[in-house]
């Protein structure tokens, strides 16, 4: 067999593989209702729902904003769904909103819930402008230079929200121009949504781990992870360490899988 021949063959087995591996996760996620979590009482229904097409958060209908942003339809209608689970125990957490497309709609699903009345939205990023990722997304000519701060962007299309939330500008890690940044640190308050969307490697999820993890209450606590089936990318990028940083969780209960986007979210056991 050819080089070219054994490179195509592989690339079957991988794709076969992660098919097998998305169904493994679909038989092996109980059905209905999420049984001991810890919000139960409360009006709405957790259920188990992984890359369903009749997953309960697609008769969601999230208003249109016209802006640059990373997140699929179907990501918007879970967090507009997602935000009905809250009850009020704890704090809501965003972690890497970059231009704030993912706070607008965050914003507008949790001021739906009345629990959420006099709450903010805790929005954590160093705001450090990458052009190699995020210039494509952008083209404005105040793009900011590579390393650049771009808090001012975010700023702008948040304007209508900034009573809503709560902006905090650090860096979880180090990575890509932030080094001089201080590290973000949390008050002690208990978390009970954490919407996390900032990197895929073992280094990063590890930091805000280690940051916020102290105040997550175990069969309570709502870990969304945006770019979680981003490890299903083939053919393999060593940054899409997503998997196996959850898999160093065994607490980690997998609820949701979105079908379009990367959005997994798991229930800290
Ligand atoms: C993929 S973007 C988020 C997209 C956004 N949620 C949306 O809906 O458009 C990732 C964000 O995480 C931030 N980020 C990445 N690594 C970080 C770190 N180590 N510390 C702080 N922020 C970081 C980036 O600045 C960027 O704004």
């Amino acid at each position: 067999m050819s080089e070219k021949q054994l490179a195509n063959l592989s690339i079957q087995m991988e794709r076969l593989q992660l098919l097998i591996e998305d169904f493994q996760r679909i038989s092996s996620t109980p059905k209905g209702k999420v049984i001991g979590w810890g919000n139960e009482n409360e009006q709405f229904q957790l259920e188990y729902s992984i890359m369903d097409k009749f997953a309960p958060w697609l008769s969601e209908n999230p208003k249109v904003y016209d802006m640059p942003g990373m997140i699929s339809r179907e990501e918007i209608q879970y967090y507009h769904y997602i935000a009905k689970s809250y009850s009020g125990w704890g704090e809501v957490i965003e972690l890497g909103p970059w231009f704030g497309h993912s706070t607008l709609h965050l914003v507008d699903a949790f001021s739906k819930n009345q629990k959420f009345d006099n709450k903010k939205l805790h929005v954590f990023d160093d705001f450090v402008w990458r052009s190699s990722w995020m210039d494509p997304h952008y083209a404005d000519a105040d793009r900011p230079n590579n390393h650049g701060d771009f808090k001012f962007i975010f700023e702008r299309y948040a304007a209508n929200i900034l009573n809503n939330i709560q902006v905090y500008q650090g860096k979880f890690t180090n990575f890509d121009g932030n080094e001089n940044l201080p590290q973000v640190k949390w008050v002690d308050k208990n978390i009970e949504i954490i919407i996390v969307d900032c990197g895929r490697t073992l280094d990063a999820n590890n930091a805000w781990f280690n940051i916020f993890s102290k105040n997550f209450v175990p069969n309570k606590t709502i870990i969304v992870m945006q770019d979680w089936r981003q490890h299903r990318e083939r053919p393999r990028l060593w940054y899409n360490q997503t998997l196996d940083f959850t898999m160093q969780h065994p607490n980690f209960e997998l609820i949701h899988e979105v079908q379009n986007g990367g959005i997994a979210t798991f229930l800290y056991r």
